[in-house]
């Protein structure tokens, strides 16, 4: 558990804050209209902006390991007693019977249930610390930095190996130093 509170407390959210600003750089409206909304000092759409950040493209891919308590037949495979079960909560978060339009990242989404934290009696215990860190970060990301945009091609970014982790190795990008809005 300490060894988890250490390496989850840190690339979980270095994660989080490079795979989201990824996803809204590639997606210049979306961008735009979080950055209006954080200017303007509207709070909540940055709250269900980070929210639909950690669904769309988060940083944990995996839950921890589950092992069923009974046999159990879970989407036509059968699953036996004090079997492994690994959930994918990147699948699960782009669920079309869950999330309409999962592939469309919108900042307002608003109806929370992503699986980016896990479920029950797992769940995240560093996710209220997580949310906080990642609205501190953006907010003030995107007040700053108003020419934000990508350094690179995309094609050009690399991620990190691993199953459990999804990150880039760096996000190189540009800002111009004269849309810098705010001073913090
Ligand atoms: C964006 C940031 C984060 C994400 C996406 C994330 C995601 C997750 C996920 C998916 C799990 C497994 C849940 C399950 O299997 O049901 C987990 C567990 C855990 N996380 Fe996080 N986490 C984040 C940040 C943090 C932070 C900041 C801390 C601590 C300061 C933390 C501490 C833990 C611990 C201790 C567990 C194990 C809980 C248990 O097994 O009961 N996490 N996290």
């Amino acid at each position: 558990m300490a060894f988890i509170l250490l390496f989850a407390g840190f690339e979980t959210t270095v994660n989080l804050i490079g795979n989201g600003v990824l996803a809204l750089l590639r997606h210049p409206g979306e961008l735009a209209r979080l950055r209006e909304a954080v200017v303007a000092g509207d709070e909540g759409l940055l709250a269900s902006g980070v929210e639909e950040l950690l669904r769309f493209d988060g940083p944990v891919e995996l839950a921890t390991w589950r092992f069923a308590a009974e046999p159990l037949s879970l989407g036509g495979v059968r699953i036996g007693r004090g079997d492994p079960v690994l959930v994918v909560l990147a699948a699960a978060d782009r669920d079309p019977e869950r999330f309409r339009d999962p592939d469309r990242l919108d900042v307002g989404r608003g109806d929370g249930g992503h699986l980016g934290y896990g479920h029950g009696i797992h769940y995240c215990v560093g996710a209220p610390l997580a949310r906080v860190e990642a609205r501190v970060a953006l907010g003030v990301l995107l007040r700053r930095l108003g020419g934000l945009r990508l350094g690179v091609d995309v094609g050009e970014l690399r991620w990190r190996g691993g199953l459990i982790m999804r990150g880039l190795r760096s996000l190189p990008v540009r800002f111009a130093p004269e849309q810098v809005t705010e001073r913090q």
